[in-house]
């Protein structure tokens, strides 16, 4: 089953898939990274990852290197991890706490609002003012308990609003009382960014390349585009899977008792605009985004949270799903590099896009609104880009 609903606007491209060198080259690169990962939401953490005041989670992306912290009054504040100073980095790490934010090079100190309370010689310049070099802020938004950041504001729309459709269906998972299971892992892949995209709404792609789906969810896998997010999903059947984890996940998987009963052997994945995704499960729920690296390389950023549960069952079974999407996730993973070597070649344009395709097609037609040269089949001449930009 597949469908596509509301849609913001006709695509003339719209039966063509992006074409190869847009996963490929430089100068598009760097337009995309700016007018599409820039603007748009990333997750950083929970808000349970940042308990106490002073508590602080850490994001570099697109050479930009951000800090979220817990203020002495509650509110969650992000900033430039970036002292004003001589641009020393602030903290260093994942995640910590701390009374104020002191510099490690000459010891400034940012109280945990961001504002500059302390410079060691303040004399030495005299036209300092400490209250206009407080840490440059960034955005923050959370929904349902998790922590988002953003490095520019285009008018684009917040998390909740792209997830605003699909509310009702996430609200019995009690994201916000969830905790981590696990420390973020972080894995790089030869592809660009959009190829794990792609690859995640990708719904032909499930009978042929993942026996272990399909034998979980038989002909189940459904897909739908709603705007800003990509839902897929799937339920586990009655037959008994021939894997080991299969089965034990199957026949294992305890009762939750606060999600519906619709709920209870369902697998829903969300793809949020424009790189980051949610998997739900009964049992847990991971997060995942692809972060550009260069034109042919991404950062894969993977965390997994669940609500306190210390039934042995529960465990086990968490483990099971952890093998299983392990498997998946190499399948994909290998799929991937395959087609981005695909993208490189010279006999590869776009392709033909199905009409049930409809994820593909809401991506697509998404980056060709930001970035009309999208459009084009191959790419331009060395330095459109400059053109574009009128530089
Ligand atoms: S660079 Fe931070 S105090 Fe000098
Ligand atoms: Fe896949």
């Amino acid at each position: 089953m597949h469908r596509s609903i509301d849609l913001p606007y006709a695509d003339p491209d719209a039966d063509w898939s992006l074409p190869g060198w847009l996963y490929t080259d430089p100068e598009y690169f760097e337009l995309e990274c700016a007018r599409v990962i820039r603007p748009s939401w990333q997750i950083v953490c929970h808000e349970s990852d940042l308990a106490e005041p002073g508590a602080w989670r850490t994001l570099s992306y697109l050479g930009e290197q951000l800090v979220v912290v817990r203020g002495g009054d509650g509110v969650i504040r992000g900033f430039h991890n970036v002292c004003r100073h001589r641009a020393m980095r602030l903290v260093e790490g994942a995640s910590g706490c701390a009374r104020k934010l002191v510099c490690p090079y000459h010891a400034w100190v940012y109280e945990l609002d961001g504002r500059l309370s302390g410079v060691p010689m303040k004399s030495d310049y005299p036209a300092l003012r400490l209250e206009d070099n407080g840490l440059a802020a960034v955005e923050v938004e959370t929904w349902r308990g998790f922590v988002f950041v953003r490095l520019e504001d285009d008018g684009g729309p917040s998390v909740a609003t792209m997830m605003a459709p699909y509310d009702a269906e996430v609200a019995p998972y009690r994201f916000e009382e969830m905790r981590r299971l696990s420390d973020v892992r972080e894995r790089e892949r030869r592809v660009n960014w959009k190829n794990v995209g792609d690859n995640y709404s990708d719904n032909l792609h499930i009978p042929v390349a993942h026996d272990g789906l399909t034998r979980l969810f038989g002909k189940s896998y459904a897909i739908e585009a709603a705007g800003w997010v990509d839902r897929m999903s799937g339920e586990l059947v009655d037959r008994v899977s021939s894997d080991w984890w299969e089965r034990f996940y199957q026949t294992h998987l305890p009762r939750v008792d606060h999600l519906p009963e619709a709920n209870q052997r369902c697998w829903l994945y969300y793809k949020l605009w424009p790189n980051m995704a949610f998997d739900i499960y009964a049992d847990q729920i991971d997060f995942m985004q692809w972060l550009p690296l260069t034109p042919t390389t991404s950062l894969l950023r993977e965390m997994s949270f669940a609500l306190p549960d210390e039934r042995r069952e529960m465990k086990l079974v968490r483990y099971a799903n952890w093998r299983i999407n392990r498997t998946v996730n190499a399948e994909d993973t290998w799929l991937i590099e395959r087609v981005q070597e695909g993208m490189a070649s010279s006999s590869y344009t776009a392709g033909p896009i199905g009409a049930s395709e409809v994820c593909l097609r809401s991506f697509a037609a998404k980056i060709r609104e930001r970035i009309p040269e999208a459009r084009q089949h191959r790419a331009p001449p060395p330095g459109w880009s400059r053109r574009v930009r009128g530089v």
